[in-house]
C-alpha cells in the first residue's frame, strides 16, 4: 500500500514538472513578441547596420552619386550648400533603378515607366505610388556612412 502510494506520488511530480516545462515553452514566444512590442523604437534602430560609402572629399559639392548599402543602390546627394542628404534609388514603383537628371530641372527619373521624384524624393509624376524612402547620412570625421531610416 505505501508503495502504490510513494509511486502514485513520484508520477504526480513528474507530471507537474512535464506540466511546468510545458507551460514555459508555450509562454516563451508570447513574451518575446511581448517583449518586441514595449521595445522603443529608438533602441531597435541602434541595432541598424551602418554602411561606410566613402570619405566626404569623394563626393563634390553639388553632386549626386549612387553608392551601395549592402546591395541596395542609394542616391547620394552633396548639395551646393555642403550637406549630405540621401535617399533610396530603387523607384516605388516596381524597384527600377532611379537617375539624376539635370534638365529642364534637377529631379530623378525612372526609365522604366517615366516616374519622377524631386530632389526631396518626392513623386511628383508618373505611376510611382510613393517618395524614395530616405537613408540617414551620418559624418564621422571625414568619413559618410549611411543608414535605413
Ligand atoms: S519602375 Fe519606375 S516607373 Fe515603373
Amino acid at each position: 500500500m505505501k508503495e502504490d502510494q510513494a509511486g502514485l506520488i513520484a508520477r504526480r511530480d513528474v507530471l507537474k514538472v512535464a506540466f511546468g516545462l510545458w507551460g514555459v515553452l508555450c509562454a516563451a514566444p508570447v513574451l518575446g513578441m511581448i517583449l518586441q512590442y514595449i521595445t522603443p523604437v529608438a533602441a531597435k534602430a541602434g541595432l541598424r547596420q551602418t554602411t561606410l560609402v566613402g570619405q566626404s572629399g569623394d563626393f563634390a559639392q553639388g553632386t549626386v552619386r549612387i553608392v551601395r548599402v549592402n546591395k541596395d543602390p542609394v542616391l547620394l546627394i552633396h548639395t551646393p550648400g555642403g550637406q549630405f542628404r540621401a535617399l533610396s534609388a530603387r523607384c516605388t514603383h516596381l524597384g527600377c533603378v532611379v537617375q539624376y537628371q539635370e534638365t529642364p530641372v534637377p529631379h530623378f527619373g525612372c526609365n522604366c515607366h517615366g516616374s519622377q521624384f524631386d530632389m526631396n524624393g518626392i513623386n511628383i509624376s508618373g505611376p510611382a505610388p510613393r517618395p524614395l524612402p530616405p537613408y540617414q547620412v551620418i559624418l564621422n570625421g571625414s568619413s559618410v556612412y549611411l543608414t535605413r531610416v
